[in-house]
């Protein structure tokens, strides 16, 4: 192969796959952008502790605990009850974001629906989920 080709071919081959590198990250910005993002700090007791009133607009927070590597998303259920779920690929953990019908990991494009089931993988696990009571005017989740 004469090198003038060799080098446009190769050229050709990085563009695109510099392509495919940004528009999961822009898909992500937008994604995210809808979700304001409440920070916390865990407990001394391992727990996270969230204010019923985020939910009155919202059915989903996003929240972000000091220290941890991942967001955690909290699902207001039809019932009252709620969802709490690490935003955490089963797959090769990366960070998940919310999607229409649930959760997409801009990775691989695994998809979970918003119980945490997977509904397209390659992720073949289900996403964690933490036990979320609620106590007067909060939402207390273990972790
Ligand atoms: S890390 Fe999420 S699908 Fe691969």
């Amino acid at each position: 192969m004469e090198r003038r080709v060799f080098v446009k071919k190769a050229c050709g081959i990085c563009l695109l796959g510099m392509a495919g590198m940004l528009t999961p990250g822009l898909m992500n910005t937008a994604i995210a952008k809808g979700n304001k993002i409440y920070k916390v700090k865990l407990t001394e007791q391992n727990e996270v502790i969230v204010p019923l009133s985020l939910f009155i607009e919202n059915k989903l927070q996003i929240v972000r605990v000091k220290d941890w590597e991942y967001d955690m998303a909290i699902q207001k259920k039809e019932d009252g009850s709620f969802i709490a779920l690490l935003l955490r690929c089963t797959h090769m953990d990366n960070q998940i974001h919310p999607s229409n019908e649930g959760y997409i990991c801009s990775l691989h494009g695994s998809t979970f629906d918003q119980t945490g089931n997977v509904t397209k993988g390659p992720a073949e696990i289900a996403l964690t989920q933490y036990h979320a009571n609620i106590k007067e005017d909060h939402l207390i989740i273990t972790a």
